[in-house]
């Protein structure tokens, strides 16, 4: 190449530029090209104080280094990003399954409940609301309970001592907020002013109370339906809990009977479950029907072909039901002459348990997440 001491410096520097990394090849950029200090720069300021024929050999000479150390450094910088992709890639599993975000879902409780009054909303019943804290005549006395009923009895029902201010503070409100539909404007309804019959307050033991008010409000044709949490003084167990769900159902208008009831009953039951479930009903006794009985569907896990779920029954009990007993119509003015009526009232929780298969009330309160991604849609 040439004599000249800086050129010869130079030369195996340019050998070494395919080795570094991007930190060195910025330095020795700077370090053999840069516009103020570099050292080619620097032989080419210098050149014309060489003599003429020096100058044309150093500078045709420097100037093709350059050119090279140039080219070395470009084809460097390629090099180093094609290394840096390729490094990557290979720390990516393309085949990897992708990670899902957990989004939030509707609790399997909220999902059953608006299954259940989107189906009786389907066959024209609306949709009503009472308070949760009750007049012992609401809750018991219209109803048909006899004066002394074990289910009024202090190991079951929640009693709130309306004395003191704060008792005072839920009647208060539940005046105010007792309308029967939700609507924005509440007005207080005829059943919440006290009367001398209302008896002591408690917390709802059903929701068959709403039945009450509703047609102490209007007179029939009445299709309602009307979930609600309930109070008993039950243990919380895998199979009790003391404050749960239901959902009550009324029909009254001029003509109907049990057959109504039973069609519409397995109607709902056929659409919940699905369009070949069997249903079956047995006599039973509530003092606010009758006759009075207990639907049951065949069991959803073993499909009636008897498991622990079903306690070896082959069928599930779903909901209580039967025909308004004449004494409530009389006992909320609608004549029992003109008008017969069905009602109904199951337990969402209790038929989301079945449903799902799940063995412990208790995982429907505890918002564990281990047990509520499984139902995220
Ligand atoms: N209220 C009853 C209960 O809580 C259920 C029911 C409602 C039965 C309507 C018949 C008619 O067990």
């Amino acid at each position: 190449m040439s004599d000249h001491p800086a050129l010869a410096a130079l030369t195996p520097r340019l050998a070494r530029i395919p080795t570094l990394d991007q930190v060195q090849l910025d330095a020795e950029e700077i370090a053999v090209l840069g516009r103020k200090a570099g050292a080619l720069t620097n032989l080419l300021k210098e050149l014309p104080q060489l003599d003429p024929d020096e100058r044309r050999r150093v500078g045709a000479a420097a100037n093709e280094l350059k050119a090279r150390f140039e080219a070395a450094i470009a084809e460097r910088r390629v090099a180093l990003v094609h290394a840096a992709r390729a490094k990557v890639e290979a720390a990516v599993d393309s085949s990897m399954p992708g990670r899902r975000r957990f989004t939030g879902s509707i609790h399997p409780v909220t999902q059953v409940v608006d299954e259940i009054l989107g189906i009786f909303k389907e066959l024209g019943f609306v949709r009503a609301v009472g308070p949760e804290a009750e007049t012992e005549w609401n809750n018991f006395r219209a109803l048909n309970f006899p004066e002394n009923h074990p289910a009024m009895d202090q190991h079951d029902t929640f009693y709130l001592d309306t004395g003191d201010r704060r008792s005072a503070e839920i009647d208060r409100r539940r005046g105010r907020t007792s309308g029967l539909f939700p609507t924005n404007e509440r007005r207080q309804s005829e059943s919440d002013r006290r009367r001398p019959q209302d008896g002591r307050t408690l917390l709802r033991t059903h929701t068959s109370p709403v039945q009450v008010r509703l047609m102490q409000e209007m007179q029939p044709p009445i299709r309602a339906v009307m979930p609600g949490v309930v109070y008993r003084k039950d243990p919380f167990d895998p199979s009790h809990a003391p404050a749960f769900l239901q959902i009550e159902g009324l029909a009254v208008d001029e003509g109907i009977s049990f057959v109504d009831l039973k069609g519409t009953l397995q109607h709902f039951a056929r659409r919940f479950f699905s369009a070949r479930t069997q249903v079956r009903f047995r006599p039973s006794y509530f003092p606010f029907t009758e006759p009075s009985a207990e639907m049951d569907v065949q069991c959803q896990l073993c499909g009636g072909s008897w498991c622990p779920a079903c306690k070896q029954t082959g069928w599930m009990e779903i909901m209580g039901c039967g025909m308004v007993h004449e004494q409530v119509l009389k006992n909320v003015n609608i004549d029992p002459e003109k008008y017969t009526g069905f009602a109904f009232g199951m337990g969402p929780q209790r038929i989301a348990l079945q449903r799902y298969g799940i063995n412990d009330i208790r995982l429907l309160y505890s918002g564990d997440m281990r047990f509520l991604t499984q139902f995220s849609l």
